[in-house]
């Protein structure tokens, strides 16, 4: 059954090509058109993959109000819009900031930069962005700028000390070690000979 099929798919595949080639030879023209075909799918290419990069590596856990709550089911048109909940430790209270409305104030070199580089505070995962692949980033970047800008701002960040208002998560460490006694010091301490 699935043997014809393929057959099938495969003539189809060598006729294209062979039609390629003879628009090739023909002039220049047929060729230019067939690149900005190419570059037209690998934009709606990239527009798929920039949504599944999304949806997949955590973004809108954080940077979506309620996307967890509505077990990642949002419409597309809520996503990464910032959100009020503070993350707060000892590097202060970070929000997540809307990245609809920061990546549209970005042309695409400027991000592809920024995101290679990227440096952040605490929660965000920025050591994972900088890890992924150009093209991904480049996806992620065009996913973003076709849902266009929207939103509010997120709440600005607030210096280590301050108690952030509700809703935030805390981190609470235990408290640093103390010098008291250390075996060393003891050492240290005893009368020489
Ligand atoms: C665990 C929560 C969390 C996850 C997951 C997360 N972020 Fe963030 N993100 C934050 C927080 C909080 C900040 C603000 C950090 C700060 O204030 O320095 C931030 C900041 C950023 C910034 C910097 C914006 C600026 O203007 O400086 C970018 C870009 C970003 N996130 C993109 C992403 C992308 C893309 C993903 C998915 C791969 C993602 N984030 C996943 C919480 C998160």
């Amino acid at each position: 059954m699935s043997r014809p099929i393929r057959t099938l798919n495969y003539s189809i595949f060598l006729l294209a090509l062979l039609a390629l080639a003879g628009c090739q030879s023909e002039s220049g023209k047929p060729a230019a058109a067939v690149a900005a075909a190419a570059v037209a799918t690998s934009h709606s290419d990239l527009l798929a993959r920039g949504e599944y990069l999304i949806r997949t590596t955590g973004c809108n856990d954080c940077h979506t109000v309620g996307y967890a709550e509505s077990q990642g089911t949002l419409p597309k048109d809520q996503w990464l819009k910032g959100s009020p909940l503070g993350y707060n430790g000892p590097w202060g209270t970070t929000y997540a900031p809307n990245l609809r409305l920061r990546l549209h104030e970005m042309t695409e070199v400027q991000w592809l930069e920024f995101s290679a580089n990227l440096r952040t505070r605490p929660i965000m995962p920025d050591f994972a962005v900088r890890a992924m692949t150009e093209e991904d980033r480049r996806a992620i970047f065009r996913f973003v700028q076709s849902l266009g800008p929207a939103g509010e701002q997120a709440p600005a960040y607030l210096p280590p000390g301050q108690t952030p208002p509700a809703p935030y998560f805390g981190l609470i460490l235990p408290p640093p070690p103390t010098e008291a006694s250390p075996p060393e010091k003891a050492v240290a301490s005893a009368p020489g000979p």
